[in-house]
């Protein structure tokens, strides 16, 4: 299913839809295809002062009929530790809840990850659970901590 989100804007990054071509080649081959996934399309995330290309981030999986989404995130080394990810994560789950008519947003992170938990949890986002054996990003599957938040918690928080 090909599906491209339009561009967004937070106060230092552009957030520019990415081709699904280009996001398979990024992704290299030890990595599931995104259509196994559902993966509707994602944005590279650009910093204003720059406009160079530094990250990417966007919906992983999208459950039409449940209303719910995945997010998947990734920033270049140089640029961590700024808070940046979080910017770019609060206007996409604006986007989702706002513009997808998300229910329910989670994110599967690994238990080795602390930098992705915190930012998980700065953007209001819960954790609920263990998910053993799980096969996501990589060919192997892997045990995950799982991340939630529901349209309610973002209409409570956001
Ligand atoms: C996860 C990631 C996106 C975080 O982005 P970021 O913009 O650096 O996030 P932030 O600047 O908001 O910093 C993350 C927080 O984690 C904390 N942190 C970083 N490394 C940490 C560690 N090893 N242990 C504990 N906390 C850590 C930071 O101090 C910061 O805390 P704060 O919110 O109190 O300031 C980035 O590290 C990354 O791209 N990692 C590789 C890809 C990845 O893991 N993707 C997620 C898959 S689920």
């Amino acid at each position: 299913m090909s599906w491209t989100p339009p561009p967004l804007d937070t106060k230092r990054l552009h957030l520019r839809p990415q081709p699904i071509a280009s996001q398979e080649k990024a992704r290299g081959s030890n990595s599931l295809p995104n259509r196994r996934l559902g993966l509707p399309s994602n944005w590279q995330i650009f910093h204003k002062a720059t406009d160079k290309a530094i990250g990417f981030v966007g919906f992983i999986r999208w459950e039409r009929d449940t209303g719910c989404a995945e997010i998947g995130f990734w920033l270049e080394r140089a640029h961590r530790g700024q808070g940046l990810m979080a910017e770019a994560l609060r206007s996409v789950l604006a986007f989702g809840f706002n513009r997808m008519g998300l229910d329910r947003i989670e994110a599967l992170c690994q238990p080795s990850n602390p930098a992705s938990e915190r930012v998980l949890s700065r953007i209001g986002m819960q954790r609920e659970g263990i998910v053993r054996g799980h096969l996501h990003a990589k060919a192997e599957p892997e045990t995950f901590h799982l991340y939630a938040i529901t349209r309610a918690d973002w209409l409570r928080t956001g």
